[in-house]
């Protein structure tokens, strides 16, 4: 059974000690440790509690988190909204070649499946901000595939994708939006290079490309 929302977060006792944890699972997903972060500028997008950035911050590692949601005040430290910027990923709020580093954990390219041309202007804009040499990570790209169906526009609307849906398990359904969505990032990203075949691996289970 996959482990993802709400299924993985954290069940440590202090606020700080979920936050750390989450932050270091997504680390894990995205195959870095904190040491190959150090000194590099680093940009989140979809950083929901932008619990990646406080954890970071925290260990001296620049981090802007962005999210198109305005951080929620309940229950979210005050550390959180540090370095935290409301936009949205398709119209990023920074000069070209800003960042060494773009991650985005189980966020924006979960759209693939749904939206061509809004991935494409998410990637268009990660490379616009990413200095030369520098590397977008992101992933999981088949955890909304648990939620909701994807598919193409028209087979959504023939119904073809819903039907089967309905019928997979859980399992089945992320890791059939994950080859959908693989597949569509392979057009728009011909570099796109991914650790792993095991397409419901909880570490290291990352999509990247270098500009
Ligand atoms: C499933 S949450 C993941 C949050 C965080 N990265 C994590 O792993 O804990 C997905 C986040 O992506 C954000 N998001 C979705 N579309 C976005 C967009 N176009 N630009 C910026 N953020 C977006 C949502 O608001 C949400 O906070």
């Amino acid at each position: 059974m996959v482990k993802d929302f709400p299924d993985n977060m954290p069940q440590e006792e202090s606020p700080e000690d979920q936050v750390d944890a989450r932050a270091d699972f997504i680390l894990g997903r995205l195959g870095f440790s904190w040491e190959d972060l150090r000194g590099k500028k680093i940009l989140d997008i979809g950083a929901g509690s932008a619990e990646f950035g406080a954890a970071a911050r925290k260990k001296g590692i620049e981090v802007v988190s962005l999210d198109r949601k305005l951080i929620d005040d309940e229950g979210v430290a005050p550390y959180q909204k540090e370095g935290y910027v409301q936009g949205s990923g398709d119209h990023l709020p920074f000069a070209d070649e800003s960042f060494d580093i773009v991650v985005s954990h189980a966020s924006i390219p979960l759209h693939a499946a749904f939206d061509r041309k809004d991935v494409s202007r998410f990637i268009e804009e990660i490379r616009r901000v990413l200095k030369k040499g520098g590397e977008c990570r992101f992933g999981p790209v088949g955890v909304g595939g648990a939620f909701f169906p994807v598919g193409d526009p028209e087979e959504r609307a023939s119904g073809v994708s819903n039907a089967s849906w309905e019928e997979d398990t859980v399992d089945e359904r992320v890791r059939k939006t994950s080859l959908k969505t693989t597949a569509l990032l392979r057009e728009l990203v011909p570099d796109l290079k991914n650790s792993t075949d095991d397409l419901l691996a909880q570490t290291n289970n990352f999509y990247s490309f270098v500009k």
